[in-house]
């Protein structure tokens, strides 16, 4: 695919109704979006601290994203919907993406992307469905405080990251150490991503050499590991070709 693809986003804010705050801003909204077309096109100004040594493999996914223009309906649209809830929070077993349990239906799977917002227990940021799913539970879920770059968004996870990391899983990327809880047997099925132990987190020192994979070590600064927002800045060539493959398959619904 050489030319650009829009993914059309519905952003659900489910927001307890004892809280104001909660019902976030569409500013903030909109700074979520331009984060993701910052990151999604390699246009982010921060991906001039890639280690040189991983410089040629900085990709530019050619998605990008931008709020509904259209409902289910036909009838022109916001592309946000809000629902005050008496739910307080919510957790991974998608009673937000529900109105029957206090969150939002969602718009159908095959043509939005669906992104619910909430508050999440347990120090959750976000979840994402892989493709291949049940439609009625198709997309990502984001903490309110970690979703955009404005208004509640709180450092170390005001860059907008979190969605770019559940929205590469919505496109069918493993995380970069492949889940093994150190083993270093099994990877993420991507060839240009080094094979590395396990999740790195806050903002790691280059070189960290784990799994044989020295001398540059684990690619940590990949949106795919859990680093800092402030931490993380490239998908690769082999990730952007992986999302490409979802969108030429499971997800082809959206090539229209
Ligand atoms: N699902 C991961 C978590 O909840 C998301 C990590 C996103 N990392 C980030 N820097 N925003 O921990
Ligand atoms: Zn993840
Ligand atoms: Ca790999």
């Amino acid at each position: 695919r050489t030319e650009v693809l829009t993914i059309p986003v519905v952003v659900h804010v489910v927001h307890d109704r004892a809280v104001p705050a909660d019902d976030i801003a569409d500013e903030q909204i909109h700074s979520q979006i331009e984060a993701l077309n910052r990151d999604f096109r390699a246009a982010n100004p921060d991906v001039a601290k890639v280690p040189d040594v991983w410089k040629a493999l900085v990709a530019d996914a050619r998605v990008e994203f931008r709020l509904a223009t259209r409902g289910p309906d036909g009838e022109p649209a916001t592309g946000i919907v809000r629902v005050a809830t008496d739910r307080h929070d919510f957790t991974v077993d998608d009673g937000v993406k529900s109105g029957a349990t206090g969150g939002s239906d969602p718009w159908p799977s095959d043509e939005y992307l669906n992104l619910w917002v909430c508050r999440l227990r347990g120090g959750l940021l976000g979840y994402a469905q892989f493709p291949g799913g049940p439609p009625q539970t198709d997309g990502v879920v984001i903490l309110n405080t970690a979703f955009g770059t404005t208004g509640t968004a709180a450092h170390p996870f005001d860059g907008g990251r979190t969605a770019t990391h559940e929205i590469g899983h919505w496109l069918d990327l493993y995380h970069v150490w492949g889940d093994d809880d150190g083993a270093c047997t099994s990877d993420d099925k991507v060839a240009d991503t080094p094979n590395q132990a396990d999740a790195n987190y806050g903002l790691p020192a280059f070189p960290r050499v784990t799994c044989g994979n020295g001398p540059n070590g684990d690619m940590f600064v990949n949106y795919m590991d859990y680093t800092d927002d402030a931490g993380m800045f490239m998908f690769t060539r082999g990730q952007a070709a992986r999302m490409n493959a979802c969108l030429e398959g499971v997800r082809a619904s959206f090539l229209v």
